[in-house]
């Protein structure tokens, strides 16, 4: 495991982006494997600005969502589809067709998901970009989450209904159900980058780094993995102990950089 300190999520998310801007600059046609939510929204304005200013190019590149909720509206602005839309896909030249995330507006959520793992068995991904919950789960993999979990409906637990009532106006709005990739399906990634900001996730680093590797906190399941990348700010890293830190590699507060 790599860990790497940063200052704020402005630099964690330039450290990220130099994940991305590595694959697609080795690999014209990379597979990305991307989240939602608020940690990753600088790090796609960077791609989208070093689309439009260095001409990086996403034509041939592929890219696979997470994770959808299941009782939206097709044309709810919170809609999963909708916001890689409007925070990453439109401003790119990725081709439309290369944009997938789960169905969950069909009549069968089952064949749905049926569909995604067909779509991943065809699609290894280079690269895996999580977000962390702060009940320590990646995608929609709640605590209690096999390992061997795959695609499937899920039900969420209602620290992530209240941790997303923030982009609904309440949390009668937050849908109970959603499509994820499982935690089987997320370490077939090549190479796994999870990022976390802010206190509100300290626990949730301490869990997924120190704990032990357990169903309880699905980020703990990353700790099997061979190439896996940890980001974190310096309000998320305020629980982990010292020694733990002392591995890290630091950047933006005061350390080398390297
Ligand atoms: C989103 C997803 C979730 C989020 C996590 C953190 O597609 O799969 O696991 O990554 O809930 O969300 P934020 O970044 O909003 O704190």
């Amino acid at each position: 495991m790599n860990l790497i300190i940063t200052s704020d999520n402005q630099t964690l998310s330039q450290k990220a982006f130099q994940f991305i801007k590595e694959t697609i600059t080795r690999k014209a046609d990379a597979v990305f494997g991307l989240p939602t939510g608020d940690t990753p929204k600088k790090l796609y304005q960077m791609m989208i600005d070093d689309h439009q200013q260095q001409g990086t190019s996403y034509r041939e590149a592929r890219i696979i969502n997470l994770d959808e909720y299941v009782g939206l509206a097709t044309d709810h602005p919170q809609r999963y589809f909708h916001f890689m839309r409007s925070h990453l896909i439109d401003h790119l030249d990725i081709q439309l067709p290369n944009f997938h995330i789960p169905r969950s507006d069909c009549i069968s959520l089952h064949q749905s998901c049926l569909l995604y793992e067909a779509l991943l068995a065809t699609h290894p991904r280079d690269i895996q970009l999580l977000g962390l919950g702060i009940n320590g789960h990646i995608g929609f993999n709640e605590p209690g989450t096999p390992f061997t979990a795959r695609t499937r409906v899920v039900t969420l637990t209602e620290d992530t209904r209240r941790a997303n009532a923030r982009f609904f106006s309440s949390i009668d709005e937050v849908p109970k159900r959603a499509i994820t990739m499982g935690i089987e399906n997320i370490l077939e990634a090549k190479k796994i980058v999870i990022m976390a900001s802010g206190k509100s996730k300290a626990q949730a680093v301490r869990n997924m780094l120190e704990g032990e590797i357990t169903e309880a906190c699905p980020g703990s399941a990353l700790r099997m993995h061979r190439d896996l990348w940890v980001i974190i700010d310096t309000l998320a890293s305020q629980k982990l102990s010292d020694s733990t830190r002392h591995q890290a590699m630091v950047w933006g507060v005061g350390g080398d950089g390297q």
